[in-house]
């Protein structure tokens, strides 16, 4: 087994790794990143597209922020609309006149490409195709990750800490003592079908639908591509979803019956389910070992927050291990998992608000009563400048230090 050192090991090169390497290596701190996929796999993936401002800013802060500003799309605020008793109501909520802020389309991917050219430039340790990664003496002051690399040989790799970066479904999170960790968790029942279509979107911003037939969500990607989701019962077959079916419910959900409004379709290029939950798992730090991101917490993608909390973790995360292993300060190391946590509950509330507000329930679990509250809740935050700031403020992000 060969043994190299270096000064934060990251396992997971999602957005919050790759974005924690480039942090990280602006402070003149060493890492090595570990990914169990291949570059083409990570990249290949389709996931969320809106950023918040503080997202952008701190993006732009640190070099990132070009193709941003060439190819991304800022965006004011959202359409919220609801279809009751057979009428249709589109209302828009500009963030920017409710609380001074936007938010910008540009897609994860990108982002991810993004991330993964400036780990390139900075010339930092990358390894994909990892296998059997496993965490050691995170506890102690010594820990370590080992691993067999793509060619096949096994790697020690010693660090003064190590960042759990690695998703929902990576290692690290158990690398936590079970005694230790306390876990909560909301499953919806429902999911979202999820298409990428080739056709300009029919909307200039994305509009957020109830329906009593279910919820659905107008989103984009660029110029030329469409993002739509549709609410479908949890586990749904893709199969019972041809492509017909899925344009003609959303061209249900989505018409409001006013202004002529239609939706165009086009040519779906990618379709899939996506289960809905909430968890948080705590603390996030333990000993020298460090959660960032979905490792740490899923929230529903209704009030699109995953992406920018991962941003916000390794945001702090980065400071917090700056002040350590550069001026010797351990303050914030020592407050990351609370610092981190007052933001993941706040964006855990507003994702699964959003998503109470929007979904219908199935049959034994809803009835008229919960519709109607969920009517009056649209009315009131279309409606009261109160309700609409609120909603502006989540949406576009609290500042990241919040
Ligand atoms: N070893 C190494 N890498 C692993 C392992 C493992 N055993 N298990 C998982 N990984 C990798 C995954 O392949 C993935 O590339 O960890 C990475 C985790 O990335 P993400 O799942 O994208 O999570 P994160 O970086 O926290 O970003 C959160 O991504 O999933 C979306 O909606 C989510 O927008 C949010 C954002
Ligand atoms: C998306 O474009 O994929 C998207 C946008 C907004 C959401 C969720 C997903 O709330």
């Amino acid at each position: 087994m060969s043994t190299t050192r270096t000064q934060v090991a990251i396992v997971g090169a999602g957005p919050a790794g790759l974005l924690l390497s480039h942090l990280l290596d602006r402070a003149g701190i060493d890492s090595v990143l570990l990914e169990n996929r291949s570059p083409d796999y990570v990249l290949g993936r389709i996931r969320a597209g809106v950023l918040e401002s503080s997202s952008v800013d701190l993006l732009s802060e640190v070099g990132l922020g070009e193709r941003i500003a060439r190819e991304g799309d800022e965006h004011r605020g959202i359409y919220l609309q609801w279809t009751a008793e057979g009428q249709g109501e589109r209302h828009h909520l500009d963030f920017v006149d409710h609380v001074g802020r936007s938010v910008w389309v540009y897609g994860q991917t990108e982002v991810t490409k993004d991330l993964m050219a400036a780990r390139e430039r900075a010339g930092q340790q990358s390894h994909y195709e990892v296998r059997d990664v496993e965490l050691h003496d995170v506890a102690g002051d010594r820990p370590a990750v080992t691993f067999t690399d793509r060619d096949g040989t096994h790697q020690r790799l010693e660090a003064d800490a190590v960042a759990g970066c690695d998703g929902f479904h990576g290692p690290s999170r158990a690398g936590i003592p079970a005694d230790v960790r306390r876990t909560w968790e909301r499953v919806y029942p429902y999911a979202w079908l999820g298409v990428l279509a080739e056709v300009a979107p029919s909307t200039d911003e994305l509009i957020y639908a109830w329906h009593p037939d279910g919820f659905a969500l107008h989103s984009m990607r660029s110029r030329t591509v469409s993002r739509l989701y549709l609410q479908v019962p949890p586990d749904e077959d893709v199969a019972q979803w041809p492509d017909d079916r899925v344009w003609e419910a959303l061209a249900t959900r989505l018409g409001h019956g006013q202004d002529g409004w239609t939706l165009q379709d086009g040519p779906i290029v990618e379709k899939s389910v996506l289960p809905m939950r909430s968890f948080v798992s705590t603390p996030m730090r333990h000993g020298r070992l460090f959660l960032a991101g979905d490792a740490a917490h899923i929230v529903p993608p209704t009030g699109a927050k995953g992406l920018n909390l991962a941003i916000a973790d390794v945001t702090l995360l980065a400071r917090a291990l700056t002040a350590w292993l550069v001026e010797g300060s351990s303050t914030l190391v020592d407050s990351y998992s609370e610092d981190a946590l007052r933001r993941v509950w706040r964006c855990t509330h507003f994702s699964w608000w959003m998503t109470s507000m929007l979904h219908t329930l199935p049959p034994g679990q809803g009835d008229a009563f919960d519709q109607q509250l969920q009517l009056s809740q649209l009315r009131w935050v279309t409606s009261s400048q109160a309700g609409a700031a609120g909603l502006a403020e989540n949406y576009a992000g609290l500042p990241i230090g919040f």
